[in-house]
């Protein structure tokens, strides 16, 4: 056993300091360079501050999805959320990113909430439980700005029907092994996870099984998804005539914790989307940091912002670039103490659920709108 700590991620389990670079040679993805950056913009016009910041930094094809896009074939995004909670602002980071490529792209999205697989993973939880939270996400999904004309969000559970029969014909491709091999399952395993990857892979193909034609798909998730689409999507889509779904893949947001990413299952660390203001205010000002054991400490050494979850959050919500680097290097000349920089978090993430709570309450509105049914 190596001595250094080392990291664990797992679609159920993300633990210790995560080494990005290792993951894409373990996991065999590639890491997006400027240059497909710069091919992106092309047809974006401007870059998220996520692809800048390299939050998004590892794909699979994205290089062959803008060749068939710029070949006039369209293509659609998948991606999906686990109702096991409420949203926190973890989640909301891939989901901020999608709207902008639906956008740039005017491209479909197809949503997943997996309902089924939260209850069959989670002891606790009842499908009562599960189907709940893929209402009360969903909302926080349509707050995050999507298009209602080209959204799609169904549960597995209610959309099973249309959904069973697409899985069925992925699993038929997929031995026990396979996925025991691929999600480290056991024979204590229920074999609900051990259906439930077929699942996960359908919503690749909805669409070109709903409009008859082959499109193109890309999936924008955090790297723990990864296992999904290369062992079992990926694998299967030739054989059932499909293409390949590409991908994109976003680091972690941490927690206010050391270590780790934003987990529901430690909820002093996240700050969830209904949160009232005085609970996020606390929880920020309890978070861990960068910073050193005393104050004359920080002022002769500097902070150290790359293992502060403060930090983080800066990159994540500030949207100036310049905003982002003088906080860096304040902090790193220890001009800049945890107790401000907190205090200024909080501020921008308080007016950040104020903004997102009023949209959440809008989408009960429209939501049916946005549900995809059988
Ligand atoms: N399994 C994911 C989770 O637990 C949910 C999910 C389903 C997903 N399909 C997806 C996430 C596609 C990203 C992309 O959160």
């Amino acid at each position: 056993m190596p001595k250094k700590a080392s990291f664990i991620v797992t679609p159920w389990e993300v633990k210790g300091e995560v080494d990005y670079e290792k993951l894409i040679r373990e996991f065999g993805t590639t890491g997006i360079t400027d240059d497909l950056i710069d091919r992106l913009a092309k047809h974006t016009g401007d870059i998220h501050p996520l692809l800048r910041r390299k939050v998004f930094f590892s794909h699979r094809d994205l290089d062959w999805i803008l060749d068939k896009y710029e070949a006039g074939e369209k293509f659609f995004l998948y991606t999906g959320r686990g109702p096991s909670g409420h949203t926190h602002l973890g989640h909301l980071v891939p989901w901020f990113f999608t709207q902008w490529l639906q956008e740039k792209f005017g491209a479909e999205l197809y949503f997943q909430m997996t309902d089924d697989e939260k209850f069959l993973h989670n002891p606790g939880l009842t499908l009562k439980d599960t189907v709940g939270y893929t209402y009360e996400n969903a909302l926080d999904i349509i707050a995050c700005g999507f298009d209602p004309e080209k959204t799609f969000i169904f549960s597995d559970i209610e959309y099973s029907k249309t959904l069973y029969q697409i899985a069925v014909k992925v699993a038929k491709h997929i031995t026990f092994s396979t996925v025991k091999a691929v999600f480290g399952f056991e024979n204590s395993t229920n074999i609900g996870m051990a259906f439930f990857p077929a699942i996960q892979a359908v919503p690749c193909f909805l669409p070109s099984v709903l409009k008859g034609r082959n499109i193109p798909c890309l999936i924008p998730a955090a790297i723990d998804q990864d296992p999904y689409w290369r062992g079992v999507a990926r694998a299967i889509a030739p054989k059932l005539g499909f293409y390949k779904p590409a991908q994109i893949h976003s680091k972690f947001i941490p927690g206010l914790g050391k270590g780790g990413k934003m987990s529901a299952s430690e909820p002093e660390t996240a700050i969830f989307t209904v949160d009232t203001p005085k609970t996020a205010h606390d929880k920020i000002m309890n978070s861990f940091t960068g910073g050193r054991a005393t104050v004359q400490e920080q002022r002769e050494k500097g902070g150290t912002p790359d293992i502060c979850p403060v930090y983080h959050y800066y990159t994540v919500f500030l949207k100036d670039d310049k905003e982002v680097e003088e906080v860096y290097r304040r902090c790193k000349s220890g001009d800049l103490l945890c107790g401000e920089d907190k205090l200024r978090l909080s501020e921008v993430v308080k007016n950040f659920l104020k903004e997102h709570q009023r949209k959440r309450e809008e989408a009960k509105k429209v939501l049916e709108k946005f549900m995809l049914r059988d």
